[in-house]
């Protein structure tokens, strides 16, 4: 139970506090730059946005967000509570990079907590699970939320995806990849040390180990994320001391730091929750092993309940019994930041059948690159929700109906690894070539994409982002590009084109979610 008194006494507290350490990681193991390892201890904290329930949205995502982060009044009135839990982080899942943090973050940098931030958002602001791309958009939005907090002295990580890949679709996998790459350099570019994470849904141990690998090995240019989050719900109610062997063997060897990013099973006996699992996860062998761990989400929310007002929080007995077990957590500190030593990654695995993926990382997106093409752009497909991904797979099953009434199929694009955007674009652009360009169909820019995109497999570090400018263009299909097209009559050239001209595309989202339709 927290009133305005005591938060007001904090706010005196925070004064005298000292700087918050800078935590940095060698190798699998985190240190404050006093030497002593630092594992997290944490906790989620999140207000639930609004979950529209549905076939198409199996895992029960928000499709809005509240930005914990830029309430002041209600992080005055939280910090004290996520003090007396003893956390020294916690997890923000979604934040609105034009809106103020300042007092927030300074508030938590002062409390000594760190925050491990998520550069996703809902609906079409992450990497897609079925239909992957890595865009301007993303990019400009994860670069945009890095400038916003760039400046907070606690920001322990970012995380470029929760729960992306799944043990039933890998195919994103190349673009956290490429998005941890892109990200990675942006930061050294801007001399931030803030550690790049994923946090990883749970699975059978094949796919948790496809996924581990595949994030941290050895890619030039350096590719690798530097934290592993796994969402584990594994321990339930008074679990045996046993629970964690199995994770804790599977990260045994692991070159960068793994912690849980999520934990804390709710539909468990005993119920409050007893937190069994925190004594064993800061204790060996865990500490050894799975080096280090924490944050629980308690689901929706689990620990605490807000008065009317909003004006003061009720903790309830799950908090109270986490408390205990937090605020008796003492860090086991070997090896020390002078001993530790750091494994080089290893090589990258091949793609797998339990882990089908393209071998090769799609390029940076270009801003200046997309920019040229939307402007020499014939024909531009607009969607009219923000939820397109949904909305481009139904596209793409109209569009090979089409193709298959001109005598065509969409077989060229069963595989895996190619994004939404080069599937619809290239069912288009066949259907535009074997309808023989009719003025219905969309005519593009080949050429466009050759005068703006000098190499379709670019990678380079990513500058700031452009301001926000929304892109007017028109989504009436034109039958000449103003690029006039290519005279080209020949399907296996025009196909060639349309590889090539994809491949550097498909980084591209052109005026705001827009996905070209022909290429040719
Ligand atoms: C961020 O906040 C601004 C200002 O309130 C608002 O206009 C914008 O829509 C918000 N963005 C998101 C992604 O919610
Ligand atoms: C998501 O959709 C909104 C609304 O169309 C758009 O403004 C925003 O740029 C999109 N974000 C991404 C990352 O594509
Ligand atoms: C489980 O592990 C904890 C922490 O190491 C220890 O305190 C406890 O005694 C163990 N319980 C059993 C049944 O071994
Ligand atoms: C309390 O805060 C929530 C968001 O966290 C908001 O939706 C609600 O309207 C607020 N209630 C009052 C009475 O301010
Ligand atoms: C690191 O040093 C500490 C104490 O100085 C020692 O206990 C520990 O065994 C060393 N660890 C390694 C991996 O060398
Ligand atoms: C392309 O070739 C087809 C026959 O394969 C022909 O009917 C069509 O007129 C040709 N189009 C152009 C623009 O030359
Ligand atoms: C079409 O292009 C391919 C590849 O360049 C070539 O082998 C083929 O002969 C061409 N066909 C025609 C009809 O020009």
């Amino acid at each position: 139970m927290l009133n305005t008194l005591a938060a007001a006494a904090l706010l005196g507290l925070i004064a005298v506090a000292g700087a918050i350490p800078k935590v940095s990681r060698t190798g699998r193991y985190l240190f404050t730059d006093d030497g002593n390892r630092f594992f997290v201890k944490g906790i989620a904290y999140q207000t639930q946005g609004v979950v529209v329930a549905g076939p198409d949205n199996p895992l029960n995502e928000p499709s809005t967000f509240v930005d914990n982060l830029a309430d002041d009044a209600a992080c005055a009135r939280d910090i004290p509570v996520l003090q007396k839990l003893g956390v020294n982080a916690i997890r923000a899942y979604a934040t609105n990079s034009s809106l103020n943090h300042d007092s927030c973050m300074s508030a938590l940098s002062n409390a000594g907590i760190y925050v491990i931030l998520d550069l996703t958002l809902p609906l079409n602001g992450s990497i897609d699970t079925t239909l992957p791309a890595w865009s301007t958009n993303t990019l400009d939005q994860y670069l945009r939320t890095i400038d916003a907090f760039e400046k907070y002295d606690n920001v322990l990580a970012y995380n470029i995806g929760n729960e992306v890949m799944t043990p039933s679709a890998t195919q994103a996998a190349p673009f956290i990849v490429a998005a941890a790459r892109d990200v990675r350099a942006y930061l050294d570019s801007i001399s931030s040390s803030a550690l790049v994470g994923y946090a990883a849904i749970d699975g059978g141990s094949s796919f948790v180990d496809a996924v581990a690998d595949y994030l941290a090995c050895n890619r030039s240019p350096a590719a690798a994320i530097d934290l592993y989050g796994l969402n584990n719900y594994e321990w339930c109610g008074d679990a045996a001391n046993t629970t964690f062997n199995g994770v804790n063997a599977r990260f045994a060897d692991y070159e960068v730091a793994a912690y849980f990013s999520e934990f804390g099973s709710e539909t468990c006996s005993p119920n409050p929750r007893v937190w069994t699992e925190i004594p064993v996860m800061f204790s060996q062998p865990m500490v050894d092993v799975y080096y280090f761990s924490a944050i629980s989400r308690g689901h929706e929310f689990g620990m605490a309940t807000l008065s009317a007002d909003n004006a003061s929080v009720s903790t309830n007995a799950d908090f109270e019994n986490l408390a205990a077990k937090f605020n008796a957590v003492t860090f086991v500190n070997s090896p020390t930041k002078a001993n530790a030593t750091s494994a080089a990654l290893p090589a990258c695995p091949p793609a797998s059948t339990a882990f089908a993926v393209a071998g090769t990382l799609p390029p940076t997106p270009d801003d200046a690159a997309c920019g040229c093409l939307a402007d020499e752009l014939g024909c531009v497909f607009q969607p009219p929700t923000d939820d397109y991904m949904v909305l481009v797979g139904t596209l793409i099953g109209i569009a090979c109906g089409l193709v298959g009434n001109v005598g065509g199929t969409c077989d060229d694009i069963s595989s895996n690894g190619q994004t939404a955007s080069i599937k619809l674009s290239y069912v288009m652009s066949e259907y535009y070539e074997l309808s023989h360009r009719a003025p219905t169909a969309c005519s593009g820019a080949s050429a466009a994409a050759s005068s703006c995109i000098p190499s379709p497999s670019a990678v380079f570090t990513p500058s700031a982002p452009p301001v926000l400018i929304p892109h007017p263009r028109s989504a009436t299909p034109s039958a000449s590009g103003a690029a006039g097209g290519s005279n080209n009559n020949n399907t296996s050239d025009a196909r060639r084109g349309i590889w090539v001209g994809m491949g550097a595309v498909a980084g591209c989202v052109v005026g705001g979610m827009v996905w070209t339709l022909a290429l040719v």
